[in-house]
């Protein structure tokens, strides 16, 4: 295994009365792909949106590369869990979002990524006219399009059938070999690909 992407030591959380996270330590490295599994309300989204540095306010230590700090929009993929598509640009347009911010050309990722998960064909509508899956893979297109260090996403296959479920993981294990990132994925039963590490979130705990 490569060197840690992301390493997080002692994390805890209190959501006013209710601590939702215990004192969680995970490291995943280059290379690597993280399911967390757990019951609805057992505090994975929590967890994932400290992992994508979008929120400070927890106890314990985050280490993104070694440091406290990164430059997230560059390095990290971020898929949350509600589609959170912009309904007044087509999948095309959404997909290629990231990049046009990034000020990096594209150099058509954003079509190559959308034939691999099957919605190449969808491009250009917009997403009132496609299914809850197909967005939902548009949404994961567009967090790999700017190959993050690390893509943090948060139950990125609860509307796919097995099948694309088992495809879309897959091919986030080979995108972190192959690019040297690491991912963290969310999800509440048992993933379909086989071979991925999978630690199950309990009550706040990661066990
Ligand atoms: N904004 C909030 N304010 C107060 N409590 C919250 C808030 N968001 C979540 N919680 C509580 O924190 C706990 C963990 O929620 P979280 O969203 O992390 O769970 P989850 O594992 O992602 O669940 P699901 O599988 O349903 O998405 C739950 O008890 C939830 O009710
Ligand atoms: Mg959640």
């Amino acid at each position: 295994m490569g060197r840690p992407v992301l390493e997080l030591k002692g994390v805890s959380k209190d959501r006013g009365e209710l601590r939702v996270l215990r004192g969680v330590d995970l490291v995943v490295s280059e290379g690597e792909v993280l399911v967390i599994r757990g019951r609805s309300g057992s505090g994975k989204s929590t967890l994932l949106r400290i992992c994508a540095m979008l929120d400070d306010a927890f106890e314990g230590e985050l280490r993104f590369m070694g440091r406290r700090r990164a430059d997230r929009l560059r390095l990290i993929g971020y898929v949350p869990q509600s589609i959170d598509l912009i309904e007044t640009l087509t999948l095309r347009e959404n997909i290629e979002l990231p990049l046009r911010l990034a000020g990096v050309k594209d150099d058509g990722r954003p079509e190559k990524m959308a034939d691999e998960l099957e919605i190449g064909h969808l491009l250009d509508r917009f997403p009132a006219q496609v299914s809850g899956g197909e967005a939902q893979r548009a949404a994961i297109a567009r967090a790999l399009v700017k190959r993050p260090k690390m893509i943090v996403a948060d139950e990125p296959t609860s509307n796919l059938d097995e099948r694309l479920e088992e495809m879309v993981l897959l091919r986030m294990a080979e995108l972190a070999r192959e690019g040297g990132s690491a991912a963290i994925v969310s999800a509440t039963s048992e993933p379909a690909a086989p071979g991925l590490a999978v630690r199950v979130m309990k009550d706040g705990v990661l066990l």
